[in-house]
This record gives C-alpha cells, sequence and structure tokens, in this order.
C-alpha cells in the first residue's frame, strides 16, 4: 500500500465510507461465512453421554448417539466440518486404544459417516488422548522418542482413514509424521485423503480447559521438547515448510488469538490453505468475562473470528462455531 500517494485533509476523508450502515457492509473487507468453521467434537464411549466440560461452558463429552444428533443440529444451522477428539476407555504406556479399529473416533467416525455422508469428518491425530502419561508420544528415559512414535501416529491415522474420515489432522509436533503418515495414507489406498497438519503448534497454556475436555493433562513435565517455543516465529516457517515438503495439504497455525502474526506469515509465505485453531482458553476467556458482564461476549466472539480470517485463516477451527453462525445468519 502506498499511503504516501493520497492527497491530505481536507481532500482525503476516511470517514466518508463510514458514515452509514450500508456503506459500511459495502466496504467490509472481510465476511465470515458458515464455510469458515469447523466444530471440535469430544467422542467419549457409552451411550446417552452428555458431560458439560467445567471450564468450557456448553461444550460437552459426547457418546457416539449424542455424537449423531449434534452433527444433526450442525447441519441444520450449515455447519459441515467437525474434528474429532477421543476420550477412550483405556489408556497405556504406548496409547493403544488410539490405533485400534474399533476405538472411539474410529467409530464414531464411521457412524457420522454412515448417517451424514456429507459431513466431512476430521480427525485428531495424537497420542495424548490415550497414553496413561499423557504425552503425545512413546516416552522412554522421561523422553517422548520421535521415531518410534511416528508409527504409531501412521498406524492410528490409517484406522481413522479405514473408518471414513475425510481429512486427517496430526496434532502431535513430531519431527517428519507427515511424511510418515503420508506413505502410509499411499501404502494403503488413502492416496486422495487429505492431510491438515497441526505445522505452527505452539507449548500454551491456552490449552487449559481442552486438557479437562479432553482428559489429556501430562502427567510429568510439559511439552516443551515438540510443541514450539511461543517467542519463535521464523521457526514456524520452517515447521510448516517441512510439512508442506512432506505432503500437507493444509497448514494450521494454533492457538490463534496471540498468534495473529504467525498466521499472517503463513498465509503470504505458502500457498496452500491455512487453518487457525480458535483454542479452549481463547473461547473459555471470553466465556467468563461475559458471564461476568465485563465485557459484550457475542460481540468480543465475532470481533475475535474476524480477526483470525483478516489475519489470513481461510478456515477456523472453534468452540464458537454454532454461535457464530447463528449470529451471523441473522444478520
Ligand atoms: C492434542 C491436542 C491439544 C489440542 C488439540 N489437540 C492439546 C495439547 O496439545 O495439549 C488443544 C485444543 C484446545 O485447546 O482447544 N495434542
Amino acid at each position: 500500500m502506498s499511503d504516501h500517494i493520497y492527497p491530505n485533509f481536507p481532500i482525503t476523508r476516511l470517514r466518508r465510507l463510514r458514515k452509514t450502515p450500508a456503506l459500511r457492509d459495502m466496504f467490509r473487507e472481510t465476511h465470515l461465512t458458515r464455510n469458515d468453521f469447523i466444530f471440535p467434537l469430544f467422542v467419549t464411549t457409552g451411550e446417552n453421554i452428555k458431560n458439560e466440560i467445567g471450564s468450557m461452558p456448553n461444550i460437552f463429552q459426547l457418546s457416539v448417539d449424542n455424537v449423531l444428533r449434534e452433527c444433526e443440529e450442525l447441519f441444520s444451522i450449515g455447519i459441515s466440518a467437525v474434528l474429532l477428539f477421543g476420550i477412550p476407555d483405556f489408556k497405556d504406556e504406548r496409547g493403544s486404544s488410539g490405533y485400534t479399529a474399533d476405538g472411539i473416533v474410529q467409530k464414531a467416525t464411521h457412524e457420522i459417516k454412515r448417517a451424514f455422508p456429507e459431513m466431512l469428518v476430521i480427525t485428531d491425530v495424537c497420542l495424548c488422548e490415550y497414553t496413561s502419561h499423557g504425552h503425545c508420544g512413546v516416552i522412554e528415559n522421561e523422553f517422548v522418542q520421535n521415531d518410534e512414535t511416528l508409527r504409531l501416529l501412521a498406524e492410528q491415522a490409517l484406522t481413522h482413514a479405514q473408518s471414513g474420515a475425510d481429512i486427517i489432522a496430526p496434532s502431535d509436533m513430531m519431527d517428519g509424521r507427515i511424511g510418515a503418515i503420508r506413505r502410509k495414507l499411499d501404502e494403503n489406498n488413502f492416496q486422495d485423503t487429505p492431510i491438515m497438519a497441526y505445522a505452527a503448534k505452539y507449548s500454551s497454556a491456552f490449552y487449559g480447559p481442552f486438557r479437562e475436555a479432553a482428559e489429556s493433562a501430562p502427567q510429568f513435565g510439559d511439552r516443551k521438547s515438540y510443541q514450539m517455543d511461543y517467542g519463535n516465529a521464523d521457526e514456524a516457517m520452517r515447521e510448516i515448510a517441512l510439512d508442506v515438503q512432506e505432503g500437507a495439504d493444509v497448514v494450521m497455525v494454533k492457538p490463534a488469538l496471540a498468534y495473529l502474526d504467525v498466521i499472517r506469515r503463513a498465509k503470504e509465505n505458502f500457498n496452500l490453505p491455512i487453518a487457525a485453531y480458535n483454542v479452549s482458553g481463547e473461547y473459555s476467556m471470553i466465556k467468563a468475562a461475559a458471564e461476568k458482564g465485563w465485557i459484550d461476549g457475542e460481540r468480543v466472539m465475532l470481533e475475535t473470528l474476524t480477526a483470525i480470517k483478516r489475519a489470513g485463516a481461510d478456515v477456523i477451527i472453534t468452540y464458537f462455531a454454532k454461535e457464530a453462525v447463528r449470529l451471523i445468519d441473522n444478520g
């Protein structure tokens, strides 16, 4: 933008185009639509289960039957993409409940695709929801072992694809996982299943409420040896570049709000769709402040989601999806 070529006040008056709602609507640069959103779902075993998550008002752990009811509602308001997280029956050292054919995400995927073939089912590939220690990979000497974890992640991704997943979304942050998963899918005739890589995923305190929702808090230490340091943005470009080279079809920046600069750089540097994850803590902060009457929750939500899109996100994963779509549809 070459601002300097504009004549000065009083010839230029930027307020002219802000004068009325009609003018403002016409010249608004960024619009939210229902196609922007992916709604996360926490799937648990059992029947007729609907547990509200204490730190995430209006977000629930759902059994598969209730997941289907939820999908029906989502469809009815025009949301056609979900991201599945599993809360399994049992956890072990290697997260084996995450890569069995009859695992909870595999089952939910199968059922959703049967009932709603047009619903886009995206599955989170990671071990932290399935391991007894809560880390995203296999542990040896208190350290997450990269290459051994890759084999299990690839196995998990394959079982998701076999259950009918439309998009595989690895969120573990091991080195080389996109390549490992791409090869595994290709060898098994899933060459057309896209990968949405959590490419620039930061080690973030904003995931707090999610870990309650997914029961996936690490039992010792933290995730800093695999998730990124929040001081780094150049490194995020290296992470994204590697994932693209390894075959990612969509790359994600996560969290979103404290990382709008990273979203913008990703958009400018990479010519493929950019996803942003408006994470649990970002949701809960707005909910909490709104509950206290300190902010107008709906307006802050729309401003936030618009900012994420304005920064460069092509799709937004958000717990606000339903509320946002209802407001957008009502003008
Ligand atoms: C699993 C995973 C996490 C989130 C998405 N996938 C948690 C984590 O890495 O600890 C966080 C999502 C959110 O906070 O909404 N690795």
